[in-house]
């Protein structure tokens, strides 16, 4: 299949107006949706491979186009608030207050489902997950799209998310009709899942709305076990997060410890693997970058940066697969706040592998 890319660019992320070109690229890129092709698209948070999801067929193509096993239910993605009416069997006033605190934006609510929603959407669940994204060309494409877009992130299954077009064509030219290119993403880390359907309501996903505000609106929330489970041991209860995520192609170690030891330890590695012929790498705060002699030293932000370092994790594990690293060491990362969303996803990406020196 030949792929489409649609540009889009200044005023109209910026919250300005699209020009006519890109509203036409836009409609145009609604239409394939709406007539049961694929679209990859921005959001403030990943790039997002979207389809009509009320249409069966169109959930099936995005299992297919992305080699991800169909059990894993599908975020469906809103452009404004009523629509949830339509997709929600029951929403409670929770949801309301959420929606009111943290949309448009990087949170999806897990709602018990209406019955128009098609099994192959939700994975055969009887709920659903829904999202009303801040990103303005997301927000114009789910319109145009017909209202209702299941997207799940634009990678192949198993690799990291997107947090740029350029990574969407890697994984998915070919396989979807069109992808609209809108630059970088902001947030980089994917949606934070809250399901509404447990009491109290549970977050299945750690992002960029953390604990801590949620709390503030919700009064309890809690953490899924299996989100902190040391060894992943425990079932998540967001079928996604049991697979193997987000990983690189090269083996992850995050080490933990005093910042000295950890670069005496790492350097130790790189030379040991360096000598035996492979190519090794390492994932450093702006604070430690100096410190180590690994082939490729990849700069993460500062760690006082919680929003950079989870702007640039995915970024980053992807340019390892790039330059052929195949073993890497990451610092490990404070757990409060947005640093949980990226220790969780770190942790996936080394399958739990952590070294305490
Ligand atoms: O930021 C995001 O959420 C991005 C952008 C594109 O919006 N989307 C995204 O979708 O991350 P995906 O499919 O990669 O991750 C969706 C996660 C999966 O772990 C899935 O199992 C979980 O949401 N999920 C979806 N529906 C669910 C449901 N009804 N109950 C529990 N978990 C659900
Ligand atoms: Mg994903």
């Amino acid at each position: 299949m030949e792929t489409e890319i649609i540009r889009i660019g200044g005023a109209g992320l910026d919250g300005g107006e699209f020009t006519e070109a890109e509203e036409r690229a836009l409609l145009h890129a609604g239409e394939i949706i709406r007539a049961g092709g694929l679209v990859a698209f921005p959001t403030e948070t990943v790039y997002g491979l979207g389809g009509d999801a009320l249409n069966p067929d169109s959930a099936r193509k995005i299992y297919a186009a992305k080699g991800r096993p169909s059990d894993n239910p599908l975020i469906i993605h809103i452009y404004r608030f009523e629509d949830i009416y339509g997709i929600a069997g029951q929403v409670p006033e929770a949801a309301a207050r959420l929606a009111e605190a943290f949309w448009p934006g990087p949170l999806t609510m897990i709602l018990p489902k209406a019955s128009g929603v098609p099994p192959e959407t939700t994975g055969g669940l009887e709920t659903v997950a829904v999202r009303l994204p801040s990103h303005p060309a997301a927000r114009r494409l789910i319109r145009y799209g017909g209202g209702y877009v299941a997207a799940p992130s634009a990678n192949l299954s198993g690799r990291p998310s997107p947090t740029a077009a350029k990574y969407v064509v890697e994984d998915m030219r070919g396989r979807v009709e069109a992808i609209v290119d809108g630059g970088e993403v902001g947030i980089g880390l994917e949606s934070t899942i809250v399901d509404l359907t447990v009491d109290p309501p549970q977050i299945l996903r750690p992002g960029y709305v953390t604990e801590e505000k949620l709390a503030g609106i919700l009064g309890r929330v809690e953490l899924d076990a299996a989100v902190i489970a040391p060894g992943g041991g425990e079932a998540p209860r967001a079928p996604g997060m049991k697979y193997r995520h987000y990983a690189p192609r090269g083996k992850l170690v995050i080490v933990e410890g005093e910042p000295d030891k950890v670069a005496a330890y790492v350097n130790g590695q790189a030379a040991q693997e360096r000598a035996a012929g492979c190519r090794t790498g390492v994932i450093a705060t702006k604070e430690m970058h100096g410190q180590y002699g690994a082939d490729v030293v990849k700069y993460i932000g500062s760690r006082d940066d919680e929003e950079t370092i989870a702007r640039n994790l995915f970024a980053v594990l992807r340019e390892f697969d790039d330059e052929g690293v195949m073993s890497i060491y990451s610092e490990s990362f404070s757990s409060q706040g947005l640093g949980q969303a990226i220790m969780n996803r770190l942790l996936k990406a080394a399958g739990h592998h952590v070294v305490r020196v």
